[in-house]
């Protein structure tokens, strides 16, 4: 949500940016900026609406520096446009000033100092750097001193901030609250970004900072103070992923490299957690913990959250621990009868997601209670946070429609599940082979997604055109419901939604028109006889019926038949013809598949 990068002491500045944004773009792009100085104060501004190729576009070879900052934007306050792109300035074009986040009280603020001023965005951000700019003059502040103040009076706000100086061409004035920032450390030179990824060509070595923290970065120097003041020495921590793993490579769209990845990504979870013998291998002192608790809680967002679903029959049948999933964005602001002895477990691909950290801090803060992250990203906020950390193992994902984290945290919730059910000796964990099943599963999804041709050929006759389209199905087929009508809506544009099949009778089914598209997922015995029911009433309504069924429950009617694994594990099977169905839905329509409008990666306002 909102890309920043900056860089001093390199000539290759307006490279290092551009490169740095393309690699962030994911988490936002409906406008992009940079803003470049030197030695000599010789400093440039682009912005554009629309996204980094439109900012490159735009380039000249005199637009270079060795010091700069850039944002790729995801809008909050104002509207894509050259105006709300930043970096933001000051009215006498001194201070440059890229943001992540929201300032809450920039109104108020606006009204009480800057009454004089001519706003010329619609932004929070202007807000910002305009108070800094006026500190300096009116107050004569230095700049440090100014930004200081500035941030001191952002009540309740999320930011990263980069800040620089047209009068002190070197320097990067760097602010974090609740939105991730990280500084990268390199030789007579720094940089400054969201994501680690962004950087990984020029360094591996980062500092993490903490919330409320400032940070003053030179081309040789890196002084962090707290909120009180104090200097703050920390250890640099090195990311070993090879850069080449956020590329493309020889595919079209990042979604579809991801949904092929899957087969790997379950076979790395089983390398890391499981050992031959099919035992998991897990942190003992977690594992005691978990024991503890009378109730999980699981928290995420989207398509976080409907892995939590899935995890929910994972830990209820294998731990036999009551489990509940929990919307991010409700429960942090509700207040549950928590169980005696909770335990928390957040799913999140990004570990930065605004919604699930709030919750993390009312449980660390206010309930107290034990909790472990489950995320793809080593370091993140809610990685840092909880009591204990467990990685996806899922290679950085890039489209902003999630495939391999959400079959990756199926995977892991089903390592924990099994690792809890057998350190509590329930039958049902013992008898589980998950070394096994996520083999059977990895096969299962190579043998889907080497079959792809026939479901472009499903996706065109059946989705090319639709103004809606529904997903039914019974238990987790009807959490993989709601996952599979997400995909297809966010990348498609297709008005999609996932029901429980029962349901349809009790009101939905009014919706239901001549050649509607039903897709009906059927992957559990108890239940396919009513869910099968449940395609006839909608078929003599007229609808336009698709099925995605398990083999050993299939018909000769059925359409896409999927090879069956145990019924516990089938949403990390029945999801990839979803899956496929979004993408090519999505390419038949001519969008840009790995950037839907209105949407960004990782979600840093709440
Ligand atoms: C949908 C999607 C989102 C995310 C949600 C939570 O394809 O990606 O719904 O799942 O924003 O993000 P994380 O998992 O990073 O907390």
């Amino acid at each position: 949500m909102c890309g920043i990068v900056g860089v001093t002491g390199r000539s290759d500045a307006t490279e290092i940016l551009i490169s740095g944004l393309e690699k962030l773009e994911y988490r936002g792009y409906d406008s992009a900026g940079i803003y470049l100085n030197n030695a000599h104060k010789e400093d440039h501004l682009v912005k554009t609406q629309g996204k980094i190729a439109d900012l490159k576009a735009k380039l000249t070879p005199e637009i270079k520096g060795t010091t700069g900052i850039g944002h790729t934007r995801w809008a909050t306050n104002g509207a894509p446009s050259v105006k709300n792109a930043h970096p933001q300035f000051s009215t006498d074009e001194r201070f440059y000033l890229v943001h992540n986040g929201v300032i809450e009280n920039y109104e108020e603020l606006k009204a009480q100092y800057l009454s004089d001023v001519r706003l010329v965005s619609q932004t929070d951000t202007e807000v910002v750097v305009q108070l800094v700019d006026h500190f300096v003059i009116q107050d004569q502040m230095t700049t440090q001193q100014a930004f200081e103040k500035t941030i001191s009076l952002l009540k309740g706000s999320s930011y990263a901030f980069l800040l620089m100086d047209r009068e002190d061409p070197e320097t990067l004035y760097v602010a974090k609250n609740k939105s991730p920032l990280l500084i990268g450390l390199g030789k007579d030179f720094n940089v400054v970004c969201s994501d680690a990824l962004a950087m990984l060509n020029v360094t591996k070595d980062f500092l993490e900072l903490h919330d409320g923290e400032m940070v003053v970065v030179t081309p040789k120097t890196v002084k962090i103070t707290n909120q009180s003041g104090q200097r703050v020495e920390r250890k640099a921590f090195h990311v070993d992923l090879d850069p080449k793993a956020a590329d493309r490579g020889a595919y079209p769209y990042y979604m579809l490299k991801e949904i092929d990845e899957q087969p790997a990504v379950l076979h790395r979870i089983q390398e890391t957690y499981l050992q031959d013998s099919g035992i998991p291998v897990l942190d003992q002192e977690m594992l005691n913990a978990m024991a503890k608790a009378d109730r999980i809680y699981i928290v995420g967002a989207g398509t976080s959250y409907h892995a939590g679903l899935v995890g929910q029959t994972l830990f209820e049948k294998l731990a036999q621990v009551p489990t509940q999933a929990v919307l991010a964005s409700e429960f942090a602001y509700t207040d549950p009868i928590l169980s005696k002895h909770p335990f928390f477990i957040f799913l999140t691909q990004s570990g930065e997601t605004a919604d699930s950290r709030q919750v993390l801090v009312r449980v660390n803060e206010e309930w107290q209670a034990p909790s472990l992250t489950i995320t793809n990203v080593e370091n993140s906020t809610l990685y840092r946070e909880a009591s204990y950390q467990l990685l996806l193992q899922a290679g950085p994902e890039i489209a902003v429609a999630s495939t391999k984290a959400y079959t990756a945290q199926i995977a892991v919730e089903a390592v924990v599940a099994k690792a809890l059910g057998t350190r509590k000796q329930v039958p049902a964990a013992d008898a589980f082979d998950l070394q096994h099943e996520l083999s059977l599963a990895a096969n299962a999804i190579q043998a889907i997604v080497d079959d792809k041709a026939q479901i472009k050929t499903v996706a065109h006759k059946d989705l090319a055109t639709t103004r809606n389209a529904f997903y039914i199905g019974r238990g987790v087929d009807y959490f993989v419901a709601l996952e599979a009508a997400l995909k297809l809506k966010e990348i498609s544009y297709i008005q999609a939604e996932g029901f429980a099949s029962g349901e349809l009778k009790h009101g939905t089914i009014a919706l239901i028109e001549d050649q509607t598209p039903v897709i009906a997922l059927i992957t559990q015995a108890r239940t396919a006889s009513h869910t099968r029911g449940n395609i006839q009433e909608v078929q003599s309504r007229g609808a336009q019926v698709l099925t995605i069924v398990s083999e050993n429950l299939a018909k000769t009617s059925d359409q896409l038949v999927i090879p069956s694994i145990s019924e516990l594990l089938m949403p990390l099977i029945s999801v990839v013809p979803a899956q496929l169905l979004a993408y090519y839905a999505s390419l038949e329509r001519g969008y840009n598949v790995d950037q839907p409008r209105n949407l960004a990666k990782s979600v840093t306002v709440e």
